[in-house]
């Protein structure tokens, strides 16, 4: 902790609060993450630069595993289509999904450079806390409930990419590695 004689300690930059992002291949991500027992200060701490740093990468979503904390909390901001904008989830569960399917392009910060065609039903509810700790219920559709299905699958341990088919997947991580290594 850094001490100052004149005052209280600077604020920290807003890049300084930006979370490293953690890649394929962290164990972190294949977890299941823990259930927050209290919406306190330091998950809301979270959440703050859990926005900072999806909005540094720009991203539509983050999941708390993302940056290697292994809790279930999320953050997404999907364009608003009507309802949504930026919000928060905690301890998020899908409680109905439509048994209508689409099938759409996802991407992912722990998997950078790379998108795949994902199958999701097109509609879904969501029940979880807000940032204050109140329940709420989200019932999306499109764009968003693909992101949020996509969240909440990070907090499960699941990768967009385990709903691949197999060569799908393979030729997707074969575009990864080639990237990472240009890199
Ligand atoms: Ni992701």
């Amino acid at each position: 902790m850094r001490v100052s004689f004149d005052g209280p300690p600077r604020a920290e930059s807003p890049a300084a609060r930006v979370l490293e992002i953690v890649r394929l291949g962290a164990p972190v991500l294949r977890r299941r993450a823990q259930e927050v027992e209290e919406v306190d200060d330091g998950v809301r701490e979270l959440v703050d630069r859990m926005f900072l740093t999806m909005y540094t990468g720009e991203g539509q979503g983050l999941a708390a595993p993302q940056v290697d904390v292994s809790r279930r909390v999320a953050v997404v901001d999907v364009p608003p289509q009507g309802k949504g904008g930026a919000f928060a989830m905690i301890n998020p569960r899908v409680t109905a999904a439509s048994g209508e399917v689409a099938r759409g392009v996802e991407g992912c910060l722990s998997i950078p450079g790379v998108w795949g065609t994902v199958e999701r039903p097109v509609e879904v509810v969501v029940e979880a806390l807000d940032a204050r700790g109140e329940p709420f219920r989200l019932e999306a559709d499109g764009e968003l409930a693909r992101c949020v299905q996509h969240e909440i699958d990070h907090l499960a341990g699941i990768l967009y990419i385990d709903h691949l088919s197999p060569l799908a997947r393979r030729m997707l991580l074969d575009r990864y590695r080639k990237q990472a290594k240009a890199r």
